[in-house]
């Protein structure tokens, strides 16, 4: 095919699945490489080892152009675009681990051929990344070749669970080099969404009014920080909805109704501004974390985003306080959990939310019983650590509860019917941190994120005067503190 380049994906997590199986759709020869023989052999088979809507599809229809393989030997060498998208855990402190980054380009560079190569850092990296990147490349590059490669950064914006559709249609291309050659090869990989000449999947349509994706060339440096900024962003957003929420809860007002408000406005945007139980995944603690780390090194203090990750542990805390609220003692109580993946349409449990109420539910001795439609299988394998009893279905989750905390907004619990559901507890408590449910359902005490709480919530200052949560008697607007 014209056009077609060839390409090798070292790591073969979420980004380096989602972009391997991408650009072979797009028409690319494309090589998995991954050091775990497990995972290689399961692609091989044509498995997937994580869960993300419609990959499996792409992947059986990419077949052809697409091999997986722990050989760098075999995958580096006929490579004209070669992808690093292996993981960057956080330290301790809070620093990116760049072991896996420095590995992988010491094993690129063992196997570079002579020719000209493009080397991409997909992975999240802090800035200065890529020229550390370059060095490597030259101290372990074998001299006998004169090697040229061209390190360009490229940062992934996609979302779990939306991973192809972002990828097909992403807002915008980042590519960022101190080298015109690298960029003109780059935009030649990407050229078919460029001119979104490609025929668009059944299962992730194009969507309607959907413009081509503005490429923006950026130097090396520039592209890493944008990755970091743009999450730190998004979690800044979450957070500043979350913390107004709990104003809401205290004043009596609804924070659907007010970040719809102020999300209208086209210079705040309506979206990434939904209260709940505190962000999580893979990406927006470790991204903050890390560009704070960062400062630290030049003395530099970032307090908008220590206070972004402050708001979020504290929102994460609020579900026990909420369910303490009603229950008092959770010792012996029965508590059913309703969603364990950080997010719907993942089976991804990283940092989710669920983790750290199921871990302090342990500790307060009440009994768990979880369910969630996905990622069960997964916890079994991860959250050993924690205790709680599987449950097959809500229904099964529910009977005999004396509460129900929904963590996770998947489908299925919003179609739910909830008034036939919730039949089967002991104590109708639902504890929904998503809010997800429309109404209160008959006889049930709902409690939710920024909304009139049932339960009376302490004044903060004098002359408001609450009952059953809703403001009775409050002080006219020209007198508040
Ligand atoms: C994120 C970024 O969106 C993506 O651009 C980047 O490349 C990787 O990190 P992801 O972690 O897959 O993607 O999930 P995302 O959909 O962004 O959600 C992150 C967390 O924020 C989830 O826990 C989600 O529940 C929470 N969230 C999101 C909210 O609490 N409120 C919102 O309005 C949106």
């Amino acid at each position: 095919q014209s056009g077609s380049l060839n390409v090798t994906v070292v790591g073969t997590g979420y980004v380096g699945l989602g972009t391997a199986v991408m650009l072979a759709y797009l028409g690319h020869s494309v090589t998995g490489l991954d050091i775990d023989q497990e995972k290689v052999d399961m692609l091989s088979r044509g498995e997937l080892p994580i869960y993300e809507p419609g990959l499996d599809r792409m992947l059986i229809e990419s077949r052809e152009r697409i091999h997986w393989t722990t050989d760098y030997g075999s995958a580096i060498p006929q490579a004209d675009v070669i992808f690093i998208c292996v993981g960057t855990p956080s330290n301790v402190d809070g620093s990116p681990n760049l072991r896996y980054v420095s590995q992988a380009a010491q094993s690129v560079a063992e196997n570079l051929n002579g020719k000209t190569q493009v080397i991409v850092n997909k992975s999240t990296v802090p800035v200065g990344t890529g020229d550390w990147v370059t060095r490597i490349i030259e101290d372990h590059a074998r001299s006998y070749h004169a090697n040229r490669y061209l390190v360009v950064s490229n940062p992934e914006f996609l979302r779990e669970g939306t991973a192809l559709f972002d990828s097909l249609y992403p807002d915008r291309i980042v590519l960022g080099s101190d080298n015109q050659e690298g960029i003109d090869r780059m935009r030649a990989l990407y050229a078919p969404l460029l001119e979104q000449d490609f025929e668009a999947p059944a299962y992730v349509p194009r969507p309607a009014g959907y413009v081509r994706p503005e490429l923006i060339t950026t130097a090396l440096s520039s592209a890493e920080m944008i990755k970091y900024a743009a999450n730190a962003f998004l979690a800044l957003k979450i957070s500043f909805a979350n913390e107004i929420a709990g104003l809401c809860e205290r004043v009596g007002a609804d924070i659907s109704e007010v970040t719809r408000g102020i999300g209208s406005d086209q210079r705040i945007g309506p979206r990434f501004l939904s209260a709940g139980a505190g962000w999580g995944g893979s990406c927006f603690g470790k991204d903050t974390a890390a560009l704070i780390s960062t400062g630290q090194e030049y003395g530099y203090t970032m307090p908008i985003l220590q206070a972004t990750i402050d708001v979020n542990t504290r929102q994460r805390s609020l579900i026990i306080t909420k369910l303490q609220g009603h229950l008092h003692r959770l010792k012996g109580k029965r508590v059913a959990v309703l969603g364990m993946a950080y997010k719907p349409n993942t089976d991804d449990l990283r940092d989710a939310p669920a983790h750290d109420t199921i871990a302090r539910l342990n500790e307060l001795g009440a009994t768990v019983v979880a369910h969630d439609p996905i990622a069960m299988p997964r916890a079994r394998r991860e959250w050993t650590h924690l205790r709680y009893q599987e449950a097959g279905s809500v229904e099964d989750a529910l009977r005999g509860a004396d509460a129900v905390i929904i963590t996770t907004e998947w489908e299925e619990y919003c179609r739910l019917d909830w008034d036939r559901a919730l039949q089967g507890m002991r104590q109708r408590l639902v504890i929904d941190t998503r809010n997800i449910l429309t109404r209160r359902p008959e006889g049930v005490t709902l409690e939710q994120i920024g909304k009139r709480q049932p339960t009376p919530v302490v004044p903060q200052f004098d002359g408001v005067a609450f009952e059953d949560g809703v403001v009775v008697a409050a002080p006219r607007n020209d007198t508040l503190p």
